[in-house]
């Protein structure tokens, strides 16, 4: 059978290589081809190694896996790759500037001692990270509002750090 000889002059139309969802995360480009349902949790973690985010229960309730998408916090475990296709997402790892200088929030959390055995902390600093770019001055009642779980009661030492991050931020704003 002779081959088929395509037209030179028809129109030519790109194909993406491989389709896939795009996202964007801590700055750099990624665009995940498998199951599109895959919560994002579990891509940043098992994909991409980024193990700042936890789990830590099975409801979306604790928010170890806190990250911020689009400017927003969100829960990594509820939210699937499908949610968050084209979106722009923080996680702990990429608060810290490009020198490794450490974002006020993390500077605050050392200052403060606030991390007792650590697991619930990256969610902890991305819930006040939140917190302050929404309210930069919170009330006891606006960090009260924080709804992520610490199992070892670090409560009143990340009260602390956030007030201290506030004041440094402030700070640097006069
Ligand atoms: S692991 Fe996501 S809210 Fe608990
Ligand atoms: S520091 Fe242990 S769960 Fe929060």
């Amino acid at each position: 059978m002779p081959q088929r000889i395509p037209n030179p002059s028809a129109p030519i139309t790109p194909q993406p290589i491989r389709s896939g969802i795009d996202v964007a995360i801590n700055g750099q480009h990624f665009r995940h081809t498998g199951d599109p349902d895959l919560p994002l949790l579990w891509y940043l973690r098992d994909v991409l190694r980024l193990t700042g985010c936890k789990y830590g229960c099975d409801d979306h309730s604790c928010g170890a896996c806190s990250v911020i998408v689009n400017g927003k916090l969100g829960r990594a475990c509820a939210l699937t790759m499908h949610d968050v296709a084209n979106a722009a997402i923080t996680t702990v790892e990429g608060l810290a500037g490009p020198d490794g200088k450490l974002h006020p929030v993390q500077q605050a959390w050392i200052d403060e001692d606030a991390i007792l055995c650590g697991y619930c902390q990256a969610g902890q600093i991305m819930a006040a990270v939140d917190l302050l770019g929404r309210k930069p001055q919170p009330t006891d009642a606006d960090i009260d509002g924080i709804t992520n779980l610490c199992r070892c009661g670090s409560y009143p030492r990340i009260r602390r750090a956030i007030k201290r991050a506030a004041k440094t931020v402030q700070g640097r704003s006069r």
